[in-house]
């Protein structure tokens, strides 16, 4: 049984091993494939993931979830709000093994956590940007029920509060590189 739960600051350092240091990173940091995505050092990780995703306190901000099968943790799942209008979350997900990989497990935990998003923040409109090479993610996410937004601009300034255009606008692999995808609970007005 696939389950998620808030991660604690105790978790931190494995989280960071999985993002970074397991054979699941090249699928979608550094080089060859992902050359301007680098895979962060441990300080990078530090600013990224400032603690406050690991404490109850964040929450409205963004966490940092585990994800767990049958009570054995297989990967991180993440949301962050700060930086979008009111009700929008984007998400983020790694795996730890490319093992656990294609089994229908990261479309599970996007599932359970969009409804926890809904039921416990009111959440009603939802982000993911994978690389648009990430082939992989593209699948699982549009199992889990996202929408490719090929006019990206317009779609995530939809999303993103004005001032952090700059800072996020282009995500992780630079606006061409990066796929826009998006669920909302409403009909998207024409
Ligand atoms: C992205 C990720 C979370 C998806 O979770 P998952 O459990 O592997 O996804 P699923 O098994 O539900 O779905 C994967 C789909 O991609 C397909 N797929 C598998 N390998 C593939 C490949 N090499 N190329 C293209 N598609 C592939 C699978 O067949 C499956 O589709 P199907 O169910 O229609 O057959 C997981 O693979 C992962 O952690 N990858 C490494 C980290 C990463 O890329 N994170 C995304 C950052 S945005």
């Amino acid at each position: 049984m696939l389950t998620i739960r808030h991660a604690t600051l105790a978790d931190k350092p494995v989280a960071y091993e999985w993002l970074c240091c397991s054979d699941t990173t090249s699928l979608h940091l550094g080089p060859p494939d992902y050359p301007e995505s680098p895979v962060p050092t441990r300080e990078e990780f530090e600013r990224d993931f400032e603690d406050l995703y690991f404490l109850p306190a964040g929450r409205r901000q963004g966490a940092v979830t585990i994800i767990e099968r049958a009570g054995e943790p297989i990967g991180c799942l993440c949301y962050a709000c700060f930086h979008l209008q009111p009700g929008a979350a984007e998400l983020d997900i790694w795996l730890k093994e490319r093992r656990l990989c294609g089994l229908g497990l990261g479309t599970e935990a996007l599932r359970l956590l969009v409804e926890h998003l809904r039921r416990e923040l009111g959440i009603t409109r939802f982000l993911i940007r994978p690389s648009t090479r990430n082939t992989r993610a593209i699948r699982a996410y549009a199992k889990a029920g996202f929408v490719d937004r090929p006019e990206k601009i317009p779609a995530l300034r939809s999303f993103l509060k004005e001032e952090f255009w700059d800072a996020y606008g282009g995500g992780d692999y630079g606006l061409e590189g990066t796929a826009v995808m998006t669920m909302e609970d409403e009909p998207r007005p024409q």
